[in-house]
C-alpha cells in the first residue's frame, strides 16, 4: 500500500480515480512555470513514508525534467520508498541502435528512472527486444501491466464477431491478449516504417471479406500505422475497421486520417486522455498499487 498519491494538476482525474480506488490521500504538486520555461515546483511540506507520482509521460520531455527534481525533493520531505505510475512510458520504442551512432533511449531513460525511483508501473509499454520492466530498471522494480484484454473485451461486444489484428508483428503479444477471453480469431501483419509519416504494412493472410476487423495495438502516435493497415483492409473487402489501442497519443492530424481512411471507430483506455477513452486502466493500477513491487 501506498500512503500519499501525488499528481501534476493535468492528470487530476486519473489520480483523483486512483487515489479513490486506493482509499489514499492525494496532493496536486503545485507548479510554476517561469517565462523562460523553467518550473518551480512545490510538493507538500512533509511526506509520509510511502509515496507513489502518478506521471504519464506522453509529450515527455518537460516530464522528464520535473521527474528529475521531483523524486530527490520527496525524498527530502520524507519519502522512504517512491513509486512512479507511469500509464504511458515513452522513449520505449527506441530499444536498439538502428543506425551507428543513435542512442538507446530507453536504456538510458530506464537508467534514470531507476535512480529515482524504487519501482515503475506501467501499462503496456512497448516492450520488445526486452522481456520485462525490471530489464528496463537496472537493480530496481518494474510492473508492465496490461489493458490488452479490457480492450479484447470491449471489441468483442461492440464489433460483430471481429478479427483482431495487430498491424506488425510486435502487436503479438497485445492482440494475443486481447482475442483470448473471447477465443477471437487474430492475427498480425508486417509493417515497413520509411519515415514519421511513410508506412506501409502487408496484411496478413486471412480471409477478411465480410468481416468486422479491429485492430489493437500498444499506442497510436501520428496514425499513419493504423491508417496504413485500415486502408489495406478495406481494398481487401473487410465489413468495417475499427482501432482499439491501450495510449490514444493521436498527434496533429492522426484522428482526421483515420477517419479519411474509412475507419469506423476508434477505441482507447484512459491511461492518455482523449475522447477515444472506453476502457479504464484505474482498476489495474489499484490492485497493483495495493500490492507494490518490492525490491
Ligand atoms: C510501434 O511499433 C508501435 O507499436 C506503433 O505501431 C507505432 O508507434 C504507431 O505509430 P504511428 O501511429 O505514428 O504510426
Amino acid at each position: 500500500m501506498i500512503d500519499l498519491l501525488l499528481c501534476f494538476d493535468d492528470e487530476s482525474v486519473l489520480a483523483e480515480a486512483l487515489a479513490r480506488a486506493i482509499g489514499c490521500p492525494l496532493q496536486v504538486i503545485e507548479r510554476h512555470r517561469f517565462p523562460d520555461g523553467e518550473s518551480k515546483l512545490k510538493l507538500p511540506a512533509v511526506l509520509p513514508a510511502r509515496v507513489a507520482l502518478l506521471r504519464g509521460l506522453q509529450q515527455p520531455n518537460d516530464k522528464l525534467a520535473e521527474l528529475m527534481i521531483v523524486a530527490p525533493a520527496a525524498r527530502e520531505l520524507g519519502a522512504r520508498t517512491l513509486t512512479l505510475v507511469c500509464p504511458y512510458l515513452a522513449y520505449m520504442r527506441q530499444d536498439m541502435a538502428f543506425s551507428p551512432g543513435e542512442a538507446v533511449s530507453q536504456r538510458h531513460l530506464g537508467a534514470a528512472l531507476a535512480s529515482w525511483f524504487d519501482s515503475v508501473v506501467t501499462i503496456d509499454p512497448h516492450l520488445h527486444r526486452v522481456a520485462t520492466m525490471d530489464e528496463v530498471l537496472p537493480g530496481k522494480r518494474g510492473l508492465a501491466l496490461s489493458a490488452a484484454a479490457l480492450l479484447g473485451d470491449w471489441a468483442a461486444r461492440h464489433a460483430q464477431q471481429p478479427i483482431l489484428l495487430g498491424p506488425d508483428d510486435e502487436a503479438a503479444q497485445w492482440v494475443h491478449a486481447a482475442a483470448a477471453a473471447h477465443r477471437l480469431e487474430h492475427g498480425t501483419c508486417v509493417k515497413r516504417r520509411s519515415g514519421d509519416r511513410e508506412v506501409a504494412v502487408t496484411l496478413a493472410d486471412m480471409d477478411f471479406s465480410g468481416r468486422e476487423v479491429v485492430l489493437i495495438d500498444d499506442v497510436a502516435s501520428t496514425g499513419r500505422t493504423l491508417v496504413a493497415a485500415a486502408e489495406a483492409l478495406l481494398r481487401r473487402g473487410a465489413r468495417s475497421v475499427d482501432v482499439a489501442v491501450t495510449h490514444a497519443l493521436f498527434v496533429g492530424d492522426a484522428c482526421q486520417q483515420l477517419a479519411a481512411a474509412g475507419v469506423r471507430h476508434v477505441w482507447s483506455s484512459d491511461s492518455v486522455a482523449h475522447v477515444s477513452n472506453v476502457v479504464s486502466v484505474v482498476p489495474l493500477l489499484a490492485a497493483a498499487l495495493r500490492t507494490p513491487p518490492t525490491t
